[in-house]
């Protein structure tokens, strides 16, 4: 099929509270004279859901010329006020609340959200790692299921998928295997996500066959183990390439971890997994 290339900018985590400014200009930039055909942000736009992070990041998000597509993350949801967290969570959203899951649009490609972010946890606390709900699931499948023949499918998560860390069967996102099988059995093209602030481009193998995952690193201050980072994604017919793009012109391959850790503190034990440029900070970064 002669579709012409689609160019996507996969942002995630930019924390406004925390932001990496000069990340953000460069990004406005590359936006600005690459023109990208839309933007899709996984998740985490703020540190604590606070009004003033919110009141940023939509400032920020308005003033791009382009479609934008956003997942809503676990540090987007208001921690303090317990009504609003329960009653009226994407409350704070306000002016880009028509851009939460939003349909870009595009030719032949159809990004779809996947809920990972869930209100409370009733298997544990706290409840910033990942859980894909009965009702997310179907959502999604139907949403997939409407699409016309032929349509690339691309999911937009906050959370990666994997159930279990892989050194000590630790749970991560629940009901992320069963979620796994069922995107592969629909042949979806990849699942973007972001929480982990480093970026990676793998594939999973599930009873349904390969899955690629693909996450997205972090533009703000609180690193992993790569700087900050986007993801270029360009579509050209059936294939899809990903590049993490940064300001310090870092390969891409030296920006990719090879392994989908619990969360985005910096690795510590010799286990968890560290991209190769290895930029891990000596001190854990602020948390609020
Ligand atoms: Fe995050
Ligand atoms: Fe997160």
């Amino acid at each position: 099929m002669n579709d012409r290339p689609l160019k996507l900018f996969h942002l995630s985590d930019i924390h406004f509270g925390l932001e990496d400014r000069s990340a953000l200009a460069w990004v406005e930039r590359c936006i600005e004279r690459e023109k990208p055909d839309a933007l899709a942000i996984t998740g985490d736009l703020t540190m604590r859901a606070r009004h003033r992070e919110f009141d940023a990041a939509c400032a920020w998000i308005q003033g791009l010329d382009l479609p934008v597509t956003v997942e809503v993350g676990n540090h987007d949801i208001p921690y303090a006020n317990l009504y609003q967290r329960f009653f009226d969570p994407y409350r704070r959203f306000n002016r880009i609340e028509h851009l939460v899951e939003a349909e870009l649009g595009l030719p032949r490609l159809a990004v779809i959200p996947l809920k990972t972010t869930t209100r409370a946890q009733w298997q544990r606390f706290p409840w910033s790692n990942g859980w894909v709900t009965k009702k997310a699931l179907e959502e999604t499948l139907a949403a997939i299921d409407a699409q016309p023949e032929g349509t690339r499918i691309l999911i937009a998560a906050h959370h990666p998928l994997t159930e279990r860390r892989e050194h000590d069967n630790k749970l991560l996102t629940i009901n992320g295997t069963r979620t796994m099988e069922a995107l592969a059995g629909r042949k979806v093209a990849a699942i973007l996500s972001g929480h982990i602030h480093d970026p990676f481009d793998l594939v999973a193998e599930t009873k349904a066959g390969p899955l690629r995952m693909i996450g997205a690193g972090t533009l703000s201050q609180r690193i992993r183990s790569t700087p900050p980072s986007f993801n270029e994604i360009v579509i050209e017919g059936e294939d899809i390439r990903v590049t993490a793009r940064n300001l310090e012109d870092v390969a891409s391959r030296d920006m990719m971890i090879c392994d989908v850790p619990e969360n985005a503190l910096p690795p510590r034990d010799p286990e968890e997994p560290v991209a190769p440029v290895g930029r891990v900070p000596e001190v854990d970064p602020p948390v609020s």
